[in-house]
């Protein structure tokens, strides 16, 4: 049976565990060929640095090829029937990484598809910019659980995935969102049923000083996503006062690190320069994609 990969709900606790492990040897010790005659087709609707590249450079790691297909050349849903991209891309490649607008393509894709199909980012996950995080964590404090991370910013994809994703490794999560930016109700109900089991604290507030307070990991993403490129004034507004500076970062501990899944708007959620800060561990996050993703991709796609 072919597995997809769209959310973090898709893995259990030992499988998130193990893919964070194989990611750090695969690090260190070099990759194995797993993937060598394997071809991975990369769908995306929206702009990517850091996924098209890492992906791409997995796939030539691992042995295998991949393929970039931009939103123009396939049209998904408009030139052609998602469904129908699903069963004819089935037919030449064995997985497909996608990038869409709305999560509901990616269900789509994932159903009518043979092969394995990972999340690049949709409206509602981030799944695989989570699981990086955790293998960055993972490197920087040598553990998991225990661990306290604050989420300071919009309850978006990036926030939705961590928030799963700690939940079920048993990092304590804060989340500081303003009125009418929280997460989705159904990815805290998830989060709650997680914490319950692995003994983490899920807390939201409205207050970043209290999310950051004594923090392990203080963590933001860009206020306005892709796609909402219109509400960006609206949002500048409503997240005042929640940005992630010098003075907010230093009530974490004092061997706290900073991420951020970028691209980063200076000046906005993150004060100019705070990237450079000795805290800020963004570009080996950044770097980890790559890791973590050839573990995931060998996961799904060596042994069909
Ligand atoms: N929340 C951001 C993440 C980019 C990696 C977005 O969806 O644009």
């Amino acid at each position: 049976m072919k597995k997809d990969f769209l959310s973090i709900a898709d893995l259990d606790r030992k499988e998130a565990e193990h893919l964070i492990e194989q990611a750090h040897r695969m690090k260190r010790e070099g990759t194995p060929p797993l993937l060598a005659g394997r071809t991975l087709a990369l769908l995306f609707e929206k702009p990517s640095l850091r996924t098209k590249v890492s992906f791409d450079t997995a796939m030539y790691q691992l042995g295998g090829h991949s393929i970039y297909l931009s939103p123009e050349e396939v049209g998904l849903g408009k030139r052609e029937p998602v469904a129908d991209v699903a069963r004819v891309l089935s037919r030449y490649v064995d997985g497909i990484t996608a990038r869409t607008f709305s999560h509901e393509t990616l269900r789509i894709l994932a159903s009518h598809s043979s092969v394995p199909v990972i999340n690049a980012l949709s409206d509602l996950e981030h799944p695989c910019q989570a699981l990086s995080d955790l293998l960055t964590l993972y490197e920087k404090k040598g553990r998991l659980a225990g661990l306290t991370l604050a989420y300071i910013g919009d309850g978006n994809n990036v926030a939705s995935s961590l928030l799963l994703s700690a939940c079920l490794v048993g990092i304590n999560f804060r989340l500081a969102s303003p009125p009418g930016y929280d997460v989705s109700a159904e990815v805290l109900n998830q989060g709650e049923e997680f914490a319950a089991l692995s003994g983490s604290r899920l807390q939201l507030t409205r207050s970043p000083h209290e999310a950051a307070d004594n923090a392990d990991v203080v963590y933001t993403d860009v206020w306005t996503s892709m796609g909402q490129e219109t509400e960006a004034e609206k949002r500048r507004l409503a997240f005042s006062g929640y940005q992630v500076d010098n003075k907010l970062l230093s009530l974490a501990k004092g061997d706290a690190v900073l991420l951020h899944p970028l691209p980063a708007h200076h000046g906005e959620e993150i004060s100019a320069g705070l990237l450079d800060d000795p805290r800020s561990v963004v570009f080996d996050q950044a770097e980890n994609r790559l890791h973590l993703q050839k573990a995931l991709l060998a996961k799904l796609m060596a042994n069909p």
